[in-house]
């Protein structure tokens, strides 16, 4: 009965709760579009301005008013980005729990701040319990963000991540139940039988270790 109740609270707060997120993930997505739009004119019109030879009076004239066009779409996107900060840090409405960051709809935990490390199969079952996963990585982007994060905490040289070849030895497999190679051209060094879960190194590297050891983890799960 009480498991029902804790479920009927769950789901009368979560339309609530992902509105509200939806939302803000809709006004950050519109304004980093417009601010990009923004961004691009006003390059556009300073290559035009630059470009443009000045060979009489109205050129001239037509320069000033590019200049003061190209003055405004900076300003506007100043403030576009103003408001994107806004959005995205705005605590009433989080788009990440706290301790967790945000990029591109996601939210990702970095345990470094825990001063724990874990098992390969804890770190599974700490992000489960957080309602995420081990971190698949899906594009060098990701890999660039996560690479920047262990460059700011140089005591913990590898992270693991969501794979793993202990169900066939060999077959590295991501978390999603695609191949290691699914996403992009990776492959894990130093493979061996008592060595089935990889952990991500400097570099965008991974290497096959062995699940018994402790270390560090990033949860990655959808914000
Ligand atoms: C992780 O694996 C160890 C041994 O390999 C086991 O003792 C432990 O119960 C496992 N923990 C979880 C959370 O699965
Ligand atoms: C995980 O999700 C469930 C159901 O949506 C929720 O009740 C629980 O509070 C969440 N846990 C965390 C740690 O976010």
């Amino acid at each position: 009965m009480e498991t029902r109740n804790q479920e009927g609270d769950a789901e009368s707060r979560a339309p609530a709760d992902a509105g509200c997120s939806q939302t803000h993930q809709l006004t950050a997505r519109v304004a980093a579009a417009l601010s990009t739009t923004i961004l691009v004119m006003g390059l556009l019109l300073g290559l035009m301005l630059f470009a443009a030879p000045q060979e009489d009076q109205t050129s001239e004239a037509s320069a000033e008013e590019l200049m003061e066009r190209l003055q405004r779409c900076q300003k506007e996107h100043r403030e576009l980005n103003l408001m994107l900060l806004a959005v995205t840090q705005d605590s009433r409405c989080r788009l990440c729990p706290d301790g967790w960051l945000w990029r591109r709809s996601r939210c990702y935990f970095f345990s470094v701040g825990l001063q724990e490390n874990r098992r390969w199969n804890e770190s599974v079952e700490f992000c489960r319990q957080h309602n995420s996963s081990l971190a698949v990585i899906k594009d060098s982007a990701e890999m660039d963000f996560i690479q920047g994060v262990m460059r700011e905490f140089p005591q913990f040289p590898f992270l693991w991540v969501g794979l793993t070849d202990a169900e066939h030895e060999g077959l590295w497999l991501w978390g999603d139940g695609t191949d290691v190679q699914h996403y992009m051209p990776l492959a894990v060094q130093w493979d061996a039988d008592h060595r089935d879960c990889a952990d991500l190194r400097g570099g965008g590297s991974l290497f096959a270790n062995s699940c018994e050891d402790y270390g560090p983890w990033v949860c990655k799960r959808d914000s």
